[in-house]
């Protein structure tokens, strides 16, 4: 039976304007994301441009992403970025402790990586070395990067190729100070936070906004002391939230092979990034009560174990249906928390926990995930419209979420993008959907929906369209009323003029 859910969109009472950021993404040194995922060397014979696959930017020009942060993660804390730079053949190698202990052969380094920013359209996000590197060695990267003197560093860069400075907007001092990036406690990594980003420099024509190390998941102390500490001297301050299956990291559950009491624990545990974010977001408040500070959630999503047979360090997992449910419920979480959240990064683009793109070899598959972050795109930038929702329960096994959850943006040229998911694995819901404040009755005039035979459908190499963004046309206005009939475990977007 389906099931009604009543909305109320405020278009007269305008809210914040959703951060276009929130839609950015992560690229660590890991597994096969960058290598094989993106970088492929010019001599590959899978089409590429200066050695980044055509196939792979092409799609994610696509998506519109804003931003893209690199090169870790807990890679970042021990990447020197000099070993990156120069002819190839000539760069160092290293061992990439923490992913499945694999040499790292430095062939994507700063150049390339600020390639593939240019390619796909993204703004770069670099995370620096806090935790194995020297002040000087982060110091100087940024000089490289960003100043156009006639300096030591700016002059390698010249050497390298590169004549003028990159942009580089955002800046991250440091990745999980508190785990893999050198166990500090936060009293010990907001002191190195003052010191190392005493020396980031804003070059002429450069202003970087400074990213400090947040806190992980539920741990309000780290932003009780990192606020009260530095928030003077930061512009963001991160969050890590992973959605695990079953909250346990030992036997997180499998990406493909879940029931309806796993599926509707995962939710569970997506859902809770809200309470996380209101909780943080609170402590934020009282140290910065005018929200100069931006929440920076720039690690999450689902992380499920691996695929069977692959290598354990490389976190490489499948993409179902439930990912998209997750992908559009943590969206819409993030634009009701807009006034804070300034800025999100999926983990990760590609191969890598829940990406956006699987390959194998010169194979690309898009997945589920992808097609949420098509089909929302229109949201980045958007001024937020408050909504009052009613909605009826999804329960399962004891087990109790919202069935229906929904988010409203209009675009600077006034199109209303309004985008609702349904949880329930089983039924339909209604939706009737009031907007206050229009001058006269607006029209559907486009609507997408992905949906998928089952809640752990996946799309493979062989079978690449299973879950795929389908034309909606069930959505009629009558009435001031819009009323949406959405299927069951499906995401909708509708456009309104
Ligand atoms: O995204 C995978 C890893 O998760 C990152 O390297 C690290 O920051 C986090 O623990």
């Amino acid at each position: 039976p389906s099931q009604t859910a009543t909305v109320i969109i405020r278009a007269d009472q305008p809210g914040p304007v959703i951060n276009r950021n929130i839609y950015g993404h992560f690229a660590e040194h890991l597994g096969r994301c960058i290598y094989e995922g993106i970088w492929v060397g010019e001599d590959s014979s899978i089409p590429n441009t200066r050695g980044i696959r055509n196939d792979v930017a092409a799609a994610l020009r696509e998506l519109n992403i804003p931003v893209l942060r690199w090169p870790g993660g807990c890679f970042a804390d021990e990447y020197h970025w000099k070993d990156g730079i120069g002819p190839r053949e000539k760069r160092p190698a290293m061992i990439n402790t923490h992913w499945g202990g694999v040499v790292e052969n430095n062939h994507f380094g700063t150049h390339e990586f600020m390639d593939l920013c240019e390619q796909i359209g993204a703004d770069p996000y670099v995370c620096g070395n806090v935790g194995s590197g020297t002040v000087q060695e982060m110091m100087e990267w940024v000089e490289y990067m960003t100043s156009d003197a006639d300096s030591p560093m700016a002059n390698l860069r010249r050497a390298n190729g590169r004549d003028k400075p990159w942009q580089l907007p955002y800046f991250g001092v440091g990745n999980e100070s508190w785990g893999c990036g050198g166990n500090m406690t936060p009293e010990f990594y907001a002191d190195q936070y003052k010191r190392y980003n005493t020396f980031v420099k804003n070059y002429p024509g450069s202003k970087i906004y400074r990213i400090a190390c947040g806190a992980n998941g539920g741990d309000f102390n780290w932003t009780e002391v990192l606020m009260k500490n530095a928030s003077r001297r930061m512009n963001g301050l991160s969050l890590h939230y992973y959605t695990l299956p079953t909250g346990n990291w030992k036997t997180k559950g499998s990406a493909t092979d879940f029931d309806e009491a796993g599926y509707i624990a995962t939710l569970v545990n997506t859902l809770k990034m809200d309470s996380l974010i209101a909780k943080h977001a609170a402590i934020m408040d009282k140290y910065d009560p005018q929200k100069r500070i931006g929440m920076i959630i720039d690690e999450w999503g689902i992380w499920t174990d691996v695929e069977p047979g692959t290598e354990p360090g490389f976190l490489y997992q499948q993409n179902s249906m439930r990912d998209a449910i997750i992908a559009a419920l943590n969206f819409n979480i993030f634009h009701a928390y807009a006034d804070r959240v300034a800025m999100t990064n999926i983990a990760q683009t590609i191969n890598v926990l829940q990406a956006m793109i699987l390959t194998d070899k010169g194979k690309m598959v898009l997945t589920p995930t992808y097609h949420v972050f098509n089909m929302y795109k229109a949201h980045q930038g958007a001024t937020s419209l408050p909504l009052a929702l009613s909605t009826p329960n999804y329960e399962h096994g004891g087990k109790t979420i919202p069935a229906v959850s929904a988010t409203a943006s209009r675009t600077k040229d006034g199109q209303i993008h309004i985008s609702l998911v349904n949880t329930n694995p089983s039924a339909p819901a209604t939706v009737r959907c009031e907007i206050a404040g229009l001058e006269k009755q607006p029209k559907v005039t486009s609507g997408q929906l992905l949906t998928a035979p089952a809640i752990n459908s996946v799309n493979t190499f062989d079978l690449p369209r299973v879950v795929e963004p389908k034309t909606f046309s069930d959505a009629k206005i009558a009435d001031g009323t819009l009323t949406i009939t959405l299927p069951a475990k499906a995401i909708v977007t509708l456009v309104l003029e």
